[in-house]
């Protein structure tokens, strides 16, 4: 046992010890925090360049940096290719190309690991360097790309832990790299079969070629215009190309029939909805698509098909499909009828809001088309 003093000494001791620990450990915690926040917006990221742009903000918070670049690597030929530029100098940029001649950088890549390097220029004369600090981006140990920072703080005060944090980033990074790549492609192929199917609906009837287009092309614009999500909006922009591709279904002889529909006619085509609705229900990722392509016909009084539904119970997608379907196969001419003057078509769209149309889709519709230079106006001059 000590003196007092002693204990009063080694108790002090102590407390300042656990003040230094927590201080460490506060800095900690705010650093994942930070480190947890960047992570989050990179993974929710939904196209590659949103997950570059945001990778590199996130960059220039961990370290101080004057300029940076980005280098994906090419799945083809393995090479890194440059992908995004922020800040980079001439001089840093011939600086760059002599890592890549000198194979810095796919040395860096082969590795996978994080490193600070001085500046390569040997100029005495030049005062201003500067520490590269290179990260590859690996993801399932495959590398991805990778961030050369050009950073203003000297190689010796750049810490492990400035490195290891830009690890952990780089790590999350290259993962989201990969799923939105992913994604991305798999969006390319759902947009062939979407492209694939409305030509089908096209090259059944030569009279409506190029329509579905034209219904894609005004609805996205639609809904633009009344403020919906970007997901609502791509969703209707498909779900338009779609909007008739139930008519497969309906035998040839009435779909390519140059007079009027007998009212037996018009009652087979009038089921093409319904079959539009149950082709699309089979491909899962389109599903989202299936109550406009349904609901098309509707009107906003509540007599149209299939189901008689009114107002604002109608899915407002397919209350804009109907719009936008009415308007431009009222200004095409089809086999048994000539086509209307575009400020004809207004008139109709108009003079039927609030019966057969939503009149707040066609009050937008109508700016629009006032707006389009290839819409009313060119048609009008015409
Ligand atoms: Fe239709």
């Amino acid at each position: 046992m000590g003196t007092a003093e002693e204990d009063i000494k080694e108790l002090r001791d102590y407390i300042k010890n656990l003040e230094v620990i927590n201080e460490g450990l506060r800095n900690s915690f705010e650093e994942l925090t930070t480190l947890y926040r960047l992570v989050d917006i990179i993974t929710e990221s939904k196209t590659l360049e949103r997950v570059l742009n945001s990778l590199m903000d996130m960059v220039t918070e961990i370290i101080s940096c004057e300029g940076a670049m980005l280098f994906l690597v090419d799945e083809k030929n393995g090479e890194p290719d440059v992908a995004l530029k922020r800040n980079i100098s001439k001089k840093n940029e011939a600086k760059i190309n002599l890592q890549m001649k000198q194979k810095v950088i796919e040395w860096t890549l082969k590795k996978g690991k994080t490193i600070a390097m001085p500046d390569i220029d040997e100029d005495a004369n030049d005062t201003d360097k500067t520490t590269f600090v290179l990260v590859p981006l690996i993801a399932h140990d495959k590398p991805v790309g990778l961030i050369d920072i050009i950073s203003d703080t000297p190689e010796g005060d750049i810490t492990t832990k400035d490195l290891s944090l830009l690890t952990i980033l780089a790590k999350q990074a290259a993962l989201a790299i990969e799923n939105v790549k992913l994604y991305e492609s798999m969006k390319k192929d759902q947009i062939s079969i979407i492209r694939a199917l409305s030509s089908t609906v096209d090259a059944k009837d030569h009279h409506t070629s190029g329509h579905s287009l034209k219904v894609s092309e005004y609805s996205q614009k639609i809904a633009e215009a009344l403020g919906m999500s970007e997901r609502d909006i791509e969703n209707i922009k498909y779900a338009a190309l779609l909007h008739d591709i139930g008519k497969i279904g309906i035998p040839d002889e009435i779909i390519k029939k140059p007079t009027r529909l007998t009212p037996e006619e018009f009652e087979i085509v009038r089921k093409h909805p319904v079959i539009g609705a149950r082709i699309i229900k089979e491909i899962e990722s389109l599903s989202p698509m299936v109550p406009i392509i349904l609901h098309h016909h509707e009107r906003f009084d509540g007599k149209g098909y299939p189901d008689g539904l009114k107002g604002e119970v109608i899915p407002i997608g397919a209350r804009i499909v109907h719009a936008a379907d009415a308007y431009d196969t009222m200004v095409s001419a089809r086999a048994y009828k000539d086509m209307l003057p575009a400020e004809l078509a207004v008139s109709e769209l108009r003079k039927n809001a609030g019966t057969q149309f939503d009149p707040k889709v066609v009050e937008t519709f109508i700016t629009i088309l006032r707006r389009s230079s290839v819409g009313y106006d060119d048609k009008i001059d015409s």
